[in-house]
């Protein structure tokens, strides 16, 4: 308990000292009359954090992803990264589907270069660089296969590549392990962990999976449906890097139950 309250006040502080990349306040959606997807949302997310966003199908966690990149307009509310407006998507911003978006007839390699080459001409350190990517990822020996040549989860580390690639060190992951098995699922989280925690990356994180969400933030942001409101922040203090055994202590499971009764009230 000793070590989990040093934790905790060392996360206080941490993220008292940093920035918020990401300002929503009173961030509002309405598709229609009647589809509000998100109502009244007021976040913030500290630069280098990670952050959870959990809630049931249809509570808008997509919605409010796909504000932040700036590729649909708010009805209501403001939104800031880095200070500025969201008007448009930002160079700075990345965001990560739940499905693999990788183009069949290119390799690892050309897929993680398609943002280089979409933004001008593609130089060697481009290349030198998405290869790079391609072994941080985990995928060395496999930066010439096609994508019919990898597993679900080796084709979701193309696209991690390529989100890395564009240089964005915000990143919206919308459930980009959801159609994994869960061992390799667990096997990714963790890479993913690695990875972020590496180069310093910010993180919006979705996912319907309460342990998952916890074991991965620094913050979870517990969403309730119709209309999707952010019901609670909830602080997770352990101190990283994180092992799996986490999931088995009492401190850990703790939170899963504050985060259920939270999700279960509504
Ligand atoms: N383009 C759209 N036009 C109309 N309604 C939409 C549109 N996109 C989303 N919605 C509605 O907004 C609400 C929130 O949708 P959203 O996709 O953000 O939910 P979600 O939390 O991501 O769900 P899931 O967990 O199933 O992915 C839903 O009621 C959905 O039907
Ligand atoms: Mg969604």
């Amino acid at each position: 308990m000793a070590a989990v309250l040093k934790s905790e006040a060392r996360a206080a502080v941490d993220a008292a000292a940093r920035p918020n990349v990401l300002e929503g306040e009173r961030v509002t959606k309405r598709f229609s009359e009647t589809v509000v997807a998100l109502e009244d949302a007021t976040f913030s997310v500290p630069e280098g954090s990670f952050v959870s966003l959990v809630g049931p199908s249809g509570c808008g966690k997509s919605t409010l992803l796909r504000m932040v990149a700036g590729l649909i307009p708010m009805t209501s509310g403001t939104l800031a990264v880095r200070g500025e407006e969201v008007k448009a998507p930002r160079t700075d911003v990345g965001m990560m589907f739940q499905k693999a978006t990788l183009l069949d007839w290119r390799t690892a390699v050309e897929n993680v270069l398609l943002p280089t080459e979409l933004a001008g001409r593609t130089t060697d350190a481009d290349r030198k660089r998405a290869i790079e990517l391609l072994h941080l990822v985990g995928l060395e020996d496999f930066e010439f296969a096609f994508p019919r040549q990898l597993s679900g989860g080796m084709q979701q580390r193309v696209s991690l590549a390529r989100l890395l690639q564009t240089g964005a060190d915000i990143l919206l992951l919308d459930e980009p392990f959801g159609a994994l098995d869960e061992f390799t699922r667990e096997r990714m989280n963790i890479e993913l962990l690695r990875i972020v925690d590496g180069i310093g990356a910010t993180v919006l994180f979705v996912t319907h999976n309460i342990a998952e969400a916890i074991f991965l933030a620094d913050q979870v942001m517990v969403m309730t449906p119709r209309p999707g409101r952010l019901a609670k922040v909830v602080d997770v203090p352990f101190a990283r890097p994180r092992e799996i055994d986490l999931i088995t202590t009492a401190e850990f499971n703790e939170i899963v139950a504050e985060v259920r009764g939270i999700l279960g009230g509504h």
